[in-house]
């Protein structure tokens, strides 16, 4: 990284910061019904999947819907062909795949993935989610949502993150941060050489999601990437609005991270500098200023099958 590389996103005007009144609606997804019906198309699918080498790990994790999900966003044209691992996390997997001649990012949450107990404490407080229950399915479909609307309300506010393109049920097709070479790093993995400059940049994205009613709830050197020049945050689905009982909570952990990080670069950063600059020059609206249903992050309801998150 050399000096000047990164420039901020312009902002454009953030509508409706707080939070949504929209229910999601996780009854049932196009997902299920496929997995359920089983036609011989995708068994075929499923079997190609479960055969493939860069799934050979993961298939036995991944659950009949997973496969109708993904079948589903190959059917909807978001996927043509799936390229190799990225990431094996702790609730999720990351490949690459193509989709016409560009790859995307395609991030599938594990049903079975232990930590369950964890995501359904960020949706609590969350309108939102209101009376989901704790299902594992529905807590996961839920918590997919969110991150792509999480996604799309931080680049309103002029955060760069990955586009999200669709969502089926466990899984979220977004814009892939990478290049010949591969998945483009995180900070946690580059040498960075003008530490200030990358510090003023993560601190107004921070500054600039809280002014849109978000808090990241996870962010550190390993949830910010490096592509093309520019600093992107990722990893938007623990994300919470400023009404989460925790959100002052996991404000506080989050400049903590990044301060005490740019701090051993050298920067001259502190948790509470951070924080105060934070809490000083960003006005999150409270929820009663704001209309809901204007902006379309709203999870569209109706019926499950004509659903789509892009449009
Ligand atoms: N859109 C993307 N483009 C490129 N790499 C990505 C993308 N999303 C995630 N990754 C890679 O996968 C890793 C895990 O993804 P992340 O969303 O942070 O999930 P986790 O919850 O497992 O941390 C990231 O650290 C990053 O290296
Ligand atoms: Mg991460």
């Amino acid at each position: 990284m050399t000096e000047g590389q990164f420039g901020l996103l312009d902002t454009d005007d953030v509508d409706s910061p707080g939070d949504e009144w929209e229910e999601v609606d996780v009854s049932d997804t196009e997902a299920d019904r496929i997995a359920r019906k089983r036609d011989r198309e995708f068994s075929e699918f499923r079997e190609r999947i479960k055969d493939a080498d860069q799934f050979k790990v993961e298939a036995s994790v991944f659950d009949d819907a997973t496969y109708g999900a993904l079948y589903k966003l190959v059917q909807d044209g978001h996927i043509d062909a799936f390229g190799g691992p990225i990431s094996t996390g702790k609730e999720a997997n990351v490949y690459t795949a193509l989709s016409g001649d560009k790859e995307v990012a395609v991030k599938v949450y594990r049903i079975n993935a232990s930590d369950f107990k964890d995501m359904r404490g960020y949706l609590d407080g969350d309108p939102r989610f209101e009376g989901i229950g704790s299902d594992k399915k529905k807590v996961v479909t839920a918590w997919v949502r969110k991150e792509s609307s999480n996604l799309k309300r931080a680049r309103r506010a002029g955060v760069r993150t990955p586009e999200p393109i669709a969502v089926e049920r466990n899984v979220l097709v977004m814009e892939y941060l990478g290049t010949e070479d591969g998945r483009s790093k995180r900070l946690s993995e580059v040498h960075i050489e003008n530490p200030e400059t990358a510090y003023e940049v993560v601190k107004e994205y921070t500054r600039r999601l809280y002014d849109a009613g978000l808090v990241h709830g996870d962010l550190s050197e390993y949830n910010i990437v490096f592509h093309e020049g520019q600093l992107y945050i990722i990893d938007l689905g623990q994300a919470v609005t400023i009404h989460h009982p925790n959100a002052d909570d996991f404000l506080e952990r989050d400049c903590r991270n990044v301060a005490n990080f740019f701090a051993r670069q050298g920067v001259d950063a502190t948790p509470d500098e951070l924080l105060s600059y934070v809490r000083e020059y960003a006005t999150p609206k409270d929820k009663d200023d704001t209309a809901p249903g204007s902006d379309d992050d709203a999870v569209p309801q109706g019926t499950p099958a004509d659903r789509r998150d892009d449009e």
